[in-house]
């Protein structure tokens, strides 16, 4: 067997076998196969597809290319929590501390930023002094004192995946079912999590645009996550345009903390509800949908979900200080109004294009080894439906490179279209998915 041998395979439209698969993988991992193979490899899968025996395959080989987490030691039922990545989603820094208020551990393992998507990761870090390099053990004790604790994803979990992620990153390779499907799926098998929450978007913001490729996505981790025994619902949500308002790092972290004071975006609140009513059911914190909806809101009206945010914060190393004073947060140095064109409603925002623009201040990766610039970001200040005249602010933009935010300005005119009719509002949350 041979690298060369399984790219001509895979580029021909075969069938990889199990042995293939375990082949490319190991000799990934052990960097026996370079960069520039894998990634022929990768265009050869996104081109050609992989079908579902080769995508449980290629899962369980990345989620055993490393240590399986045992969570043993937790007690409770451990829920996880993964979103397939969007632009403005800072819904972990909410839902996290509203569930984990309820007294459901969560042990979560986050990503950085993808191509166009932002990461968790990469957010928190604009609380000063927070980090996710936690040991197994650190990672367990805070779970079982705080009930949340969100680490990144360590060189020993899956490291097939942070290789394959970093790679496919900056190489066009992202947005195909089965290597959105193995890469989120070996994650969270190897996290050791006993339930699991997906957040599978769909739109012009998300790697799957159609709904239809979005449910087949969600229908491919479910079946992957129930046959390795572990309870998996996935939740389809809205991102034809960003969710909330804000879209950065630091500017969503100060966002985010607004919704856990009651003040966020409706979208937002209503996604971080939805998932985390799922969670409750699988924890058997709640007994109907009903009862756990009213547990959420609740969190939130009584500053109990807030509360746990400064302490998750602070056991990571955070300075709380930005919890209660967002101003706190990195502050860009130039701030930019964006005009609209056209008088009108708002008829489509190409989410994706928000996304870039983010990343062309420096608030994103364009090559693997890239630093981002943590204070930069684009607040939108109309969505999709609202009414604007020519000339008022559409989004405002808050760079630190003249030159950059010209780039940025452009995109975002782009990404605006406007109507003369009343634009009808759609559905956000598009389905539930169990089985
Ligand atoms: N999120 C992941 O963890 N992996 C992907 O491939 C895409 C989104």
């Amino acid at each position: 067997m041979y690298m060369g041998g399984l790219i001509v395979k895979k580029r021909n439209g075969d069938a990889l076998t199990k042995e293939e698969i375990e082949f490319m993988i190991n000799g990934y991992v052990k960097g026996e196969i370079p960069d520039y193979q894998m990634a022929a490899m990768m265009m050869a899968i996104y081109f050609m597809g992989m079908n579902d025996e080769e995508t449980v395959c290629l899962t369980t080989a990345m989620a055993h290319s490393g240590d399986m987490l045992d969570l043993s030691a937790i007690n409770g039922i451990k829920v996880d929590k993964h979103s397939t990545g969007g632009v403005g989603d800072k819904t972990s820094l909410v839902l996290g501390p509203m569930v984990a208020s309820l007294g459901v551990p969560i042990a979560k393992m986050s990503g950085r930023g993808l191509g166009h998507t932002g990461g968790t990761i990469d957010k928190l870090e604009s609380i000063k002094g927070f980090h996710t390099s936690l040991t197994t053990e650190q990672f367990i004790e805070n779970v079982n004192r705080v009930k949340l604790a969100i680490m990144g994803q360590t060189a020993d979990i899956a490291p097939a995946d942070k290789k394959l992620y970093a790679l496919r990153d900056v190489t066009a390779t992202v947005d195909n079912m089965s290597l959105i499907a193995s890469s989120i799926m070996s994650k969270k098998l190897a996290a050791g999590a006993d339930a699991i929450v997906l957040d599978v978007k769909t739109g012009s913001g998300a790697f799957m645009k159609k709904e239809k490729d979005s449910r087949l996505l969600a229908k491919e981790m479910v079946k992957i996550g129930n046959s390795a025994g572990r309870k998996t619902v996935a939740v389809i949500s809205d991102m034809d345009q960003p969710l909330g308002y804000a879209v950065g790092n630091a500017i969503e972290v100060r966002e985010a903390i607004e919704t856990l004071n009651g003040r966020g975006p409706a979208d937002l609140e209503e996604l971080c509800v939805t998932l985390g009513t799922q969670m409750l059911l699988c924890a058997g914190k709640a007994a109907t949908e009903a009862e756990a909806e009213e547990m959420l809101k609740e969190t939130i009206q009584n500053g109990a979900a807030l509360k746990k945010f400064a302490e998750f914060v602070s056991a990571q190393g955070g300075d709380t200080d930005c919890i209660y004073h967002p101003e706190k947060l990195p502050q860009a140095s130039i701030v930019k109004e964006v005009a609209a064109l056209e008088t009108g409603y708002i008829q489509k925002i190409f989410c994706e294009e928000i996304g870039v623009a983010s990343l062309l201040l420096g608030g994103g990766r364009r090559k693997k080894e890239d630093e981002i610039d943590l204070s930069v970001g684009i607040m939108l200040r109309k969505k999709v439906g609202n009414f604007v005249n020519q000339g008022d602010s559409i989004a405002t933009i808050y760079g630190n490179d003249p030159e950059k935010i010209k780039d940025a300005y452009n995109r975002i005119e782009d990404a605006y279209f406007y109507s003369q009719t009343a634009v009808k509002k759609k559905k956000f949350i598009k389905g539930i998915i169990k089985e």
